[in-house]
């Protein structure tokens, strides 16, 4: 590349990235992948889970028809990407990879970084029926939380910011679930939302490992 050719730097976010990105950014767009479908077939022992009881939380599973609504994240410059290193890849198992974010209207389309996981990580869960991907998440925690805080704020939003027309149906099937599996608990779905709990991802990792990412 040219040293003069500038270039932009974009992630997108379809999971807690999407309400809780954690890094700075100086420009978003709402948009949608296509090509895929959001599951919760990705393990969490670090974040909504721990090794005992590992959290369930979401990939992107190829699938032709599928898209999958987010949010796209413009990047003053790369810092954020050894932050998403440690959080998605080195403690979330996803992996790196590139795909084309749209705006509504389509008149936008730009090139992001996005963490995927697939079934060649060591979290990896697979899939599941619904009902039984509520109850893990009914009844997971980790250090950033509950699980169904997760799912909870995830889908509302979606709700709030992708079109009503194009929601995604599995998620608000699971979020349902998953609030009507706590309140059978007696828990109050409200109190297990707790997004001013900030998690320190350097206290996870090695002293030797922080050193190589430079964090
Ligand atoms: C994402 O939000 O894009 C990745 C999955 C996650 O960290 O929840």
């Amino acid at each position: 590349m040219a040293d003069d050719q500038v270039t932009d730097y974009w992630v997108f976010g379809y999971g807690s990235l999407c309400w809780n990105p954690g890094f700075e950014f100086k420009d978003s767009m709402i948009g949608y992948v296509q090509g895929f479908s959001r599951k919760f077939w990705q393990g969490n022992i670090a974040h909504r889970g721990t090794k005992q009881k590992p959290g369930r939380v979401a990939t992107l599973v190829e699938n032709p028809e599928g898209f999958v609504w987010g949010k796209a994240f413009h990047l003053p410059d790369q810092n954020a990407f050894q932050y998403l290193e440690m959080r998605e890849v080195y403690l979330g198992g996803y992996e790196v990879h590139k795909v084309d974010v749209r705006s509504e209207d389509g008149s936008r389309v730009v090139n992001a970084t996005v963490y995927v996981a697939t079934a060649d990580n060591s979290q990896w869960l697979g899939e599941a029926p619904v009902d039984e991907l509520a109850a893990q998440v009914a009844t997971c925690s980790g250090p950033a939380g509950h699980n169904a805080e997760y799912v909870i704020l995830l889908a509302r939003w979606e709700r709030q910011n992708a079109p009503d027309d194009r929601l995604d149906s599995e998620l608000a099937e699971l979020e349902t679930l998953v609030i009507c599996r706590l309140t059978a608990a007696g828990i109050d779905p409200d109190k297990v939302l707790t997004t001013n709990k900030r998690v320190s991802f350097s206290s996870m990792v090695p002293e030797k490992k922080l050193r190589c990412l430079n964090i």
